[in-house]
């Protein structure tokens, strides 16, 4: 065994005397050995010593506590070390990878709450790197919380993983990754009170500034100028001016492709004149998650110095009611010239997102990817697990879908067929935001088309299902998810090394 140190920590606790914190627990003071399994399958899934535990445990009376899948027990092996039983098939299910970024979090969460100072975790049985890398992105899963505006803070012990010589891993990506997947977990989360247009728009500043990113930040004024009228349209209402925040990564070494994420990022979203009914409206807050994942995702790739060209566009607004909001029926030209009939004011992101599709054409992408919490049709639809894929391109959407079956998050690839866009079709101008019934989510999706340029390859991801959870689901508890991002940074990663499909 070799020491590596928390996977998400440094490595200064490493040199830490082992009597320095005192375990509460009966397992005592030195490292707790980890034992992967899977209970209903009786299948080891971690080696070495385990395998020996696991033929004990055949052999003896100890039985596994039914309703628990983590246990403890002091077994008399070899190091006398306690021994802490993983299930990693509790939930049902999941892939093989989930059911271990389960064990992970759970393993975590339960070594936190007992304040144990060390786990070693052994080799598994058959190793692969996607393997190491699933049960590492369980135990940072499990150390993000959201408790800034609580007066007593979760306490936070820092666990020291100690991982078999085998698991080498790259610890500085996963520490980039994860701190990029904190940074958009903590921006959904905040209240509307706390993150407006400007507000975010100061963040991203702050965020190119760090990594030496180009950013073009559009206020009331350069949008009027520039014929960026969705955005200007569905800020209208509220005091907190709108902006479109344009960051653009440009590495040295670059390859044919140029990604655009394009992000809706509605700051809060009231539903306008057409409000929205009071119950669970709060969790409107969420309604930025597409501009905070596509900030995060460059953020994560200018770091880790992605050999590929890099937009993220931040279609930012506050919907609201007020003196000045639009008005269902208005009509506005948008910036490809087709005149657009807001039937109704609670179909806002498409408004926005045409703006940031338009600017994605601008800046000579070839590929662009609109991420966006647009339609409760799509929550119906796929539930909080699988997130809308709607695209014009075969390969892209492989590689999409690819990108995120190895991280956790499942798309589905949604139909887009023409004859439903009759209905959005309008009497008075050339498009109307919503139809008088149909599939919404679909429906949205040919609304976004229509502002596609064609040679584009592009794909809209809708995440209105599976970006934020109203009760604990997987490892994410009460909020963000962050879903999408760990796609959209993998799919760079593939562009860049041009292993992409096509
Ligand atoms: N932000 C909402 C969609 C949403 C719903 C996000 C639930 C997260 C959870 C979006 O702006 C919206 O209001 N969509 C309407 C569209 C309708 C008016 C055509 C919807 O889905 O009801
Ligand atoms: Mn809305
Ligand atoms: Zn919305």
């Amino acid at each position: 065994m070799k020491k590596k140190s928390n996977p998400k920590g440094d490595s200064a606790k490493e040199s830490q005397s082992p009597n320095k914190r005192q375990a509460n627990g009966w397992w005592g003071e030195g490292p707790v050995f980890v034992f992967l399994y899977d209970k209903r399958k009786k299948e080891a899934i971690t080696n070495g010593v385990a395998e020996e535990i696991l033929q004990f445990i055949k052999e003896s009376e100890h039985s596994l506590h039914e309703s628990e899948a983590l246990r403890v027990i002091r077994i008399d092996n070899e190091y006398s070390h306690p021994v802490l039983f993983v299930d990693t098939g509790k939930e049902t299910g999941l892939d093989q990878l989930d059911h271990l970024r389960m064990a992970g979090y759970r393993l975590a969460k339960w070594a936190e709450n007992n304040a144990i100072k060390t786990l070693m975790i052994p080799p598994l049985k058959e190793d692969s790197l996607a393997k190491r890398y699933a049960i590492l992105h369980g135990l940072c899963h499990a150390s993000y919380a959201f408790d800034k505006y609580k007066s007593k803070k979760h306490k936070r012990t820092d666990v020291e993983y100690l991982f078999a010589d085998n698991m080498e891993i790259d610890g500085v990506s996963l520490q980039t990754l994860f701190s990029g997947i904190d940074f958009a977990k903590d921006l959904i989360n905040e209240p509307g009170n706390a993150l407006t247009p400007a507000i975010m728009a100061n963040i991203a500043q702050s965020v190119a500034h760090k990594h030496g990113l180009a950013i073009k930040i559009r206020r009331t004024k350069e949008l009027e100028k520039d014929g960026y009228s969705g955005i200007l349209a569905v800020g209208r209402g509220s005091k907190n001016e709108p902006a479109m925040v344009t960051l653009s990564y440009r590495p040295k070494q670059k390859n044919v492709y140029h990604l655009a994420f394009v992000g809706k990022g509605i700051t809060f979203d009231t539903g306008g004149i057409c409000l929205k009914p009071q119950d669970k409206m709060s969790e409107m807050k969420c309604d930025m998650a597409g501009a905070a994942i596509v900030l995060a995702a460059i953020k994560v790739i200018a770091e880790l110095k992605f050999p590929i060209e890099v937009d993220a566009i931040l279609c930012l607004a506050e919907n609201r009611p007020g003196e000045n909001a639009m008005l269902p029926g208005d009509i506005f030209k948008a910036k490809n010239g087709k005149t657009v009939v807001v039937e109704n004011t609670d179909a806002e992101g498409r408004l926005v997102l045409i703006d940031g599709l338009a600017e994605a054409a601008e800046l000579g992408a070839t590929h662009v990817i609109d991420i966006a919490t647009l339609t409760g049709a799509i929550r119906r639809a796929l539930g909080t697990s699988i997130g809308g894929l709607f695209s014009n391109s075969e390969g892209l959407t492989e590689t999409l879908i690819e990108s995120g079956a190895e991280n956790g998050e499942k798309w589905w690839r949604m139909p887009m067929d023409e004859e439903y866009s009759d209905s959005i079709k309008d009497k008075v101008a050339d498009i109307r935001n919503i139809a008088d019934d149909g599939p919404g989510a679909i429906v949205a999706a040919l609304f976004l088309k229509e502002f596609v340029k064609k040679d584009l390859q592009w794909a809209h991801l809708d995440i209105a299902g599976v970006d934020f959870v109203s009760k604990s689901y997987k490892y994410t508890e009460y909020g963000a998810t962050a879903f999408g991002l760990k796609t959209l940074v993998e799919t760079a990663k593939k562009y860049s090394m041009d292993e992409i499909r096509s």
